[in-house]
C-alpha cells in the first residue's frame, strides 16, 4: 500500500467549468468565475467583499498595505507559521512580533498578546492553524482595546466555526489560501476578506495595478489612472473555474475529512495519551484539515517517518519556526518561545486527503501501534 502525505482535490467537474472559461475566451480576473467564487466565500465566511487572489499570500500583501504598515511597526504573529504569513509585512518594513503558541491547538496564545503591544504595534496575525480557529472573544477584544488591526490567516482554515461564526468573519480582514495542499485547491489561489467598508473601494484600486480602473469600468470617470503604489492582485478566470465546483462542495469534502479525523482519533486514543492528540476546544467546529500526533522527542519523531516510510506511509512534519529560520538568524536574539520550539520538533502531521480511506487511516495506525509496541 503506498499513502501519500496529501493528494491535491480534484472532483471531476473541474474540466466542466474550465472548458466554459475557455468557451467564453475569458481567462483574465474579474471575470464570470472569479465573481461567482467570491459570491461563494462571501457566504460562506459572512464577509463584506471577497477578493480573490493569485495567492493566499498576495491576499496578506494587500492586507498590509491596507494597514499602511510601514518601517518602524510592529506586528505581532505565531512564528508557528509558514513564511507567507510574516513575508508581507517584513516587506514593509515592519518588525515581527513574534508570540508563543498554545500546545493543545498550536494557535497564538491570547493569554501571551498584550505583554508584547507597545506604542509600535499596529496589527495581530491571528493564525488558525490547521483549522482550529484561535480564541477570537479575547483576541478581537484585545485588539478593540488596543485601536490594533486584526488580521485572521486562515490559510487553512476554510469552512471552520468559532461559536457558530465562520473563519473569516471576526478580523478587520482575513486570507484564505487556496493552495494545492488546502481543503479546496486550484493549484495556487487565495482570497482577501474585507470586514472593514471603508478599506473595500483601497482595496479594490490596489487589485488592480493600484489604478482606479473600477471607478472607469462603473462608468463614473472617462479614462483611469494609477493613484497609488501596488501590484496585479487578480486570481486569473481559470484558476476561479477550477476551484468554483470545489467551492460549491466544500460542506461535502470538510465532512469527509472531518470523518478521517475521527477515526484517527478513535483508532490512535488506545495507543497515545490524549495530550499528544489534536485538541478541537469547545465551541470550535474543525474543517479537518490536519491530523497530527506529537512524538516523545524529534529523534522518536524520525524514527516514525522512517517506519512509516518503509511501509509506504508518507508522514511529515511542519513548520520550522520562523524566529530560527536562516533569513532571522541574529534578528533577534532573546526570544522566547518555549512552546513554539517544543511542538516543532515533535509535532508529526498523517496522511489528510479527500480521497484517503477509512482502510488507509486504519493501516496508518496499526502501523503507528507497530512501531510503539516495539519500542516498548
Ligand atoms: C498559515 C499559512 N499562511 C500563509 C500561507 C501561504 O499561502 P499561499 O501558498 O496560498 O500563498 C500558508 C501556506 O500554506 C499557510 O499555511
Amino acid at each position: 500500500m503506498k499513502i501519500p502525505f496529501n493528494k491535491p482535490l480534484v472532483l471531476g467537474d473541474e474540466i466542466k467549468y474550465l472548458k466554459q472559461a475557455i468557451d467564453k475566451n475569458r481567462f483574465s480576473g474579474k471575470g464570470e468565475f472569479t465573481s461567482k467564487c467570491a459570491e461563494l466565500i462571501k457566504k460562506e465566511t459572512s464577509c463584506e467583499k471577497a477578493i480573490m487572489t493569485p495567492s493566499c499570500t498576495s491576499a496578506l500583501e494587500m492586507c498590509a498595505l491596507l494597514c499602511n504598515i510601514k518601517p518602524g511597526d510592529e506586528i505581532i504573529m505565531p512564528s508557528f507559521t509558514h513564511p507567507g504569513t510574516a513575508n508581507p509585512f517584513v516587506r514593509q518594513g515592519a518588525e515581527i512580533v513574534w508570540c508563543d503558541i498554545k500546545e493543545d491547538t498550536k494557535n497564538i496564545d491570547e493569554n501571551k498578546i498584550e505583554p508584547l503591544i507597545t506604542k509600535r504595534t499596529k496589527a495581530v496575525v491571528a493564525v488558525h492553524y490547521g483549522g482550529v480557529i484561535c480564541q477570537m472573544d479575547k483576541i478581537t477584544s484585545i485588539c478593540k482595546k488596543n485601536h490594533l488591526y486584526l488580521i485572521e490567516d486562515a490559510a487553512m482554515s476554510i469552512g471552520s466555526r468559532f461559536k457558530d461564526n465562520p473563519a473569516g468573519s471576526f478580523g478587520d480582514l482575513a486570507v484564505i489560501s487556496f493552495h494545492k495542499t488546502k481543503n479546496i485547491q486550484c493549484g495556487e489561489g487565495g482570497v482577501l476578506l474585507i470586514n472593514k467598508n471603508e478599506m473595500i473601494e483601497r482595496a479594490e484600486f490596489l487589485r488592480d495595478y493600484g489604478t482606479n480602473r473600477i471607478h472607469f469600468e462603473k462608468g463614473l470617470i472617462e479614462k483611469y489612472t494609477w493613484v497609488e503604489k501596488s501590484s496585479n492582485f487578480s486570481m486569473s478566470e481559470l484558476q476561479a473555474a477550477f476551484l468554483y465546483p470545489q467551492l460549491k462542495n466544500l460542506s461535502k469534502v470538510n465532512e469527509k475529512r472531518n470523518l478521517l479525523f475521527k477515526r484517527y482519533l478513535k483508532n490512535l486514543s488506545d495507543i497515545i495519551e490524549n495530550n499528544k492528540l489534536p485538541v478541537i476546544p469547545n465551541g470550535c467546529l474543525s474543517n479537518g484539515h490536519c491530523f497530527y500526533i506529537h512524538t516523545k522527542n524529534e529523534i522518536q519523531r524520525k524514527k516514525l517517518i522512517h517506519y512509516l516510510k518503509q511501509k509506504g506511509i508518507q508522514a511529515v512534519f511542519h513548520y520550522q519556526p520562523l524566529h530560527k529560520a536562516a533569513f532571522w538568524q541574529g534578528k533577534y536574539n532573546n526570544v522566547d518561545l518555549p512552546i513554539t520550539d517544543f511542538i516543532c520538533d515533535i509535532i508529526l502531521r498523517l496522511p489528510m486527503f479527500y480521497s484517503l480511506t477509512i482502510q488507509e487511516v486504519d493501516f496508518t495506525c496499526l502501523k503507528i501501534l507497530e512501531f510503539y509496541k516495539k519500542l516498548s
